[in-house]
């Protein structure tokens, strides 16, 4: 049976991906840094998932994680946990990281968690992976850190860590392919979870259903694209 390392597994989209992957009978391997009773209850009821304490972006909490985990086969490493970094209040509503109002020490803390962590994971357990029968990396990233997709402004951290995290997945596809991985980005759709707010377009099951058919069927096409949770292709 397959594995799959998820971080972020605690609450949104994360937690139902560890669902789906349990439901389906794989060994979850579900790590992050509060846990959630949802996700102690699923372990509960599902013998197959396995709790793991992770902070993405503390790197003594990912050696501790790699030495916890041990030398089985990672069939899916999975970057799910993100940060969408601080807003402000202004009149009319929330300015989403609007210029002339950063937070720098925050914006540090989403390259942190959305640019180095995939990337420290992946230098992690690149092994494990490339040991494994399906070969996958896949972090999740956003529509929101396309160029082109790009006609509204504001955003600058999570956009920008959205952007540098596709460049990394760009390059990790190219410099894995000998070792037969496959490592690709992917926008899950804009889902109701705690980031994507009530007014998203779609439930956290629709995005976790369509990601993991992507993921299910990820070929040489997918590779250096941002793929979405449709299985199209978005612009970079
Ligand atoms: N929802 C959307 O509409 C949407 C759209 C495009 C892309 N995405 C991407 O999809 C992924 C999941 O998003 P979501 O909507 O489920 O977000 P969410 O509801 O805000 O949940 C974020 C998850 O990331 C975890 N996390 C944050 N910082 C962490 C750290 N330092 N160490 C470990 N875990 C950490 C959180 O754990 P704690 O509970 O410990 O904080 C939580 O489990 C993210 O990468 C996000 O950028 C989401």
């Amino acid at each position: 049976m397959s594995t799959i390392l998820i971080s972020g597994a605690n609450r949104g989209l994360g937690l139902e991906f560890a669902r789906q992957y349990a439901a389906d009978g794989w060994t979850v391997l579900a790590a992050s840094r509060s846990g959630s009773d949802a996700l102690s209850q699923l372990a509960d009821s599902h013998a197959n998932v396995e709790l793991f304490e992770l902070d993405v972006a503390d790197a003594a909490s990912i050696a501790r994680l790699s030495d916890e985990i041990g030398e089985r086969p990672i069939d899916v490493l999975l970057n799910n946990a993100g940060f969408y970094g601080s807003v402000g209040f202004a009149e009319g509503g929330i300015e989403h990281q609007a210029f002339g109002d950063t937070d720098y020490e925050n914006w540090a803390k989403v390259m942190e968690v959305n640019v180095f962590a995939p990337m420290r994971m992946a230098e992690t357990f690149v092994d494990r992976v490339a040991a494994s029968e399906q070969k996958k990396v896949v972090t999740l990233s956003s529509m929101l850190g396309s160029m082109e997709l790009n006609t509204i402004g504001g955003l600058y951290a999570y956009r920008s860590s959205k952007a540098a995290v596709n460049m990394v997945m760009k390059s990790m596809g190219l410099d894995l392919m000998k070792l037969g991985v496959r490592a690709v980005a992917m926008h899950p759709g804009w889902a109701k979870t705690d980031m994507g707010g009530p007014d998203a377009e779609i439930e956290p099951a629709e995005g976790v259903t369509g990601i993991r058919q992507v993921i299910a069927a990820l070929a040489d096409e997918h590779m250096g694209k941002l793929v979405a949770y449709d299985g199209s292709i978005l612009p970079y």
